[in-house]
């Protein structure tokens, strides 16, 4: 039954799926305020010096995104299921605590569920491969289960809400956070999560069209479902980039009713048509290999290029693949 909504859902988009509608879906974003303001090219420099990258757990995965889940930014991995999707969300949940590269010192995550496919367990087994504290790295969730599309948005508000909150908070403890800077060079790295920041660096929806999917299916409701897709995405890109976070979303993919006409080598494509296309700064296609080897390829990103890697699902969360 699900199958058949979403071929009808499909096929209207296939529908609209031509100039006029690409051109129309670019005004709705631009309407619910997606594009910011003009900034110099120096001050937008000077803003994306602040860029961060959180690591997938998979070195090779790492290299493929240029560093691993960037800031400022959306990040939308597709894919069949048990392709590594929601692994890949529990794995983001602890190594953005661990410090990285450039001066990136972990934070606290965010994770909205709309699948009830998170599991706190996971969590422990992937701290311990990290050796980090199993409290310390569960306190740094924040989860919700979002229940419906609109659900989800209110989420949204409430994330907005507190990340305005913790920015003050955070401005406060920039003296503090100096010096907890400057002892973390000599001390191991668990030892910090009870005196991080309260400053939350990244969000995580598994997955974001799940509820869409399921309140917007009749015919006829596209339009209403990416025009409400439209408002959230243009929310959570405000997010990432007044707050530096970095966003990461999981999608389904669908057969495309276009397809067989075209003979495209792969006849599934994401859910969520232009509009999620556009929001997402990168998109990464996931499938599956032998065992636990998944291999991720770069579907649309403004700086890579459409490159795989391998990598695997393990015990301890995503990892790279062993030789
Ligand atoms: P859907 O949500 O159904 O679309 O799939 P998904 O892409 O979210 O898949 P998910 O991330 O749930 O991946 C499931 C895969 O992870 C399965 O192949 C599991 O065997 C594997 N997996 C889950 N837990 C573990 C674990 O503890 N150890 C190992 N090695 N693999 C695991
Ligand atoms: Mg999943």
């Amino acid at each position: 039954m699900k199958a058949m909504e979403d071929q009808v859902v499909q096929e209207e988009l296939g529908y609209q799926d031509d100039e006029e509608s690409f051109f129309q879906d670019i005004d709705l974003l631009q309407k619910h305020g997606i594009e910011p303001g003009f900034l110099t090219a120096f001050e937008y420099s000077e803003k994306r010096k602040m860029v961060f990258h959180v690591s997938t757990g998979s070195q090779e995965f790492d290299k493929l995104l240029g560093g691993g889940i960037e800031s400022m930014a959306i990040t939308e991995a597709f894919g069949e299921f048990r392709t590594g999707k929601t692994q890949l969300s529990h794995t983001l949940c602890v190594t953005a605590q661990l410090p990285g590269t450039n001066g990136y010192t972990g934070g606290k995550i965010i994770f909205i569920d709309t699948e009830n496919t998170f599991r706190p367990d996971r969590l422990r087994d992937i701290a311990d491969r990290f050796n980090v504290d199993h409290e310390a790295v569960l306190d740094n969730v924040l989860y919700a289960r979002a229940y419906t599309s609109e659900h989800q948005m209110e989420l949204l508000d409430y994330v907005a809400a507190k990340f305005h909150e913790e920015a003050g908070i955070f401005k406060l403890l920039v003296q503090d956070f100096y010096k907890l800077t400057v002892l973390r060079i000599s001390v191991p790295v668990f030892f910090h999560y009870n005196y991080l920041p309260s400053m939350i660096t990244m969000q995580i929806i598994d997955s974001i069209m799940a509820l869409f999917r399921v309140d917007f299916s009749g015919r006829g409701e596209l339009a209403e479902r990416q025009q409400k897709l439209a408002q959230m995405l243009s929310r959570l890109q405000k997010i990432s980039e007044e707050y530096n976070v970095a966003v990461f979303v999981t999608n389904q993919m669908t057969a495309d009713p276009g397809a067989t006409m075209t003979f495209q080598a792969d006849p599934k494509k994401p859910i969520g048509g232009h509009i999620l296309a556009h929001a997402s700064t990168t998109r990464i296609s996931l499938r599956k290999g032998r065992g636990e080897l998944r291999i991720a390829k770069i579907y649309d990103s403004p700086e890579m290029p459409e490159n795989e890697a391998t990598f695997a699902i393990t015990a301890g969360g995503i990892g790279d693949a062993k030789e």
